[in-house]
C-alpha cells in the first residue's frame, strides 16, 4: 500500500519477507538512539541480530519503505491462548513526525482484527510523550503500571 507522508513523499506499508531481513537489520544498526526504549533495540549487535531474528520469527511483520529503504517496523506478537498480542513499533529518526507510525500501526491493529484477536497491547515509557500520543490516538488506553516506576502497560480490546 502506497502513503504520502506529511512532507508530500511516498512511502509503502507491506507485510515483512523473509528477504526482506537484511533491509530491516539494516534500518536497526543505523538505529538512533540505541537501548533507549526500555533497552531496545539492543545496543550490542549480536544480542540486537538475535532480537530481530527473534521478532520476524515468532510475530507478525510490517515494513515501511522509502526509496528502497526499510525506515519503520512494527510486530504483533500473538499469544493464541490468551488471544491477544503485544505490539512494539520503530520507526528511523528521519522518518518521524511524518505518519510513518500511524500508517504502521493502522497495518498491525488490521492483523489483530484479522486474526480475532481479543486484545493487543504494549509497554511505554512513561516519558515517551510522542510515542503514548500515537497509541492514545490509535485507541490503546493507559491500564497500570509495568515492571519498573517508569513503564507503563497501554491495551486496546477489539470488542
Ligand atoms: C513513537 C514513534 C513510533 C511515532 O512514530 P511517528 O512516525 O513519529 O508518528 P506519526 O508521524 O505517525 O505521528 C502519529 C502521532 O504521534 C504523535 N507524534 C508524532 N510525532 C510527535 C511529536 N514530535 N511530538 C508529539 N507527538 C508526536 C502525534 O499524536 C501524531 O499524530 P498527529 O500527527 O495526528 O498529531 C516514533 O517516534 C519512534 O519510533 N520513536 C522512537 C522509538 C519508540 O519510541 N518506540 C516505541 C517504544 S514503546
Amino acid at each position: 500500500m502506497i502513503i504520502v507522508d506529511k512532507k508530500g513523499s511516498p512511502f509503502e506499508v507491506n507485510s515483512f519477507r523473509s528477504w526482506d531481513y537484511p533491509c530491516l537489520v539494516a534500518m536497526y544498526d543505523a538505529f538512533v538512539p540505541k537501548g533507549s526504549f526500555q533497552g531496545m533495540p539492543p545496543v550490542v549487535e549480536e544480542v540486537r541480530h538475535k532480537w530481530i531474528k527473534g521478532l520476524v520469527n515468532v510475530g507478525e511483520n510490517f515494513l515501511a519503505w522509502q526509496e528502497g529503504k526499510v525506515i519503520g517496523h512494527v510486530v504483533i506478537l500473538p499469544d493464541f491462548q490468551k488471544r491477544d498480542a503485544e505490539y512494539l513499533i520503530f520507526v528511523s529518526q528521519a522518518a518521524r513526525g511524518k505518519g510513518v507510525g500511524k500508517a504502521l500501526t493502522d497495518a498491525a491493529i488490521g492483523k489483530v482484527k484479522d486474526l480475532r484477536l481479543k486484545k493487543v497491547w504494549l509497554t511505554v515509557d512513561a516519558y515517551n510523550f510522542r510515542g503514548i500520543k500515537l497509541y492514545k490516538k490509535a485507541g490503546f488506553e493507559m491500564r497500570r503500571e509495568g515492571s519498573s516506576m517508569t513503564e507503563r502497560v497501554m491495551e486496546m480490546n477489539m470488542d
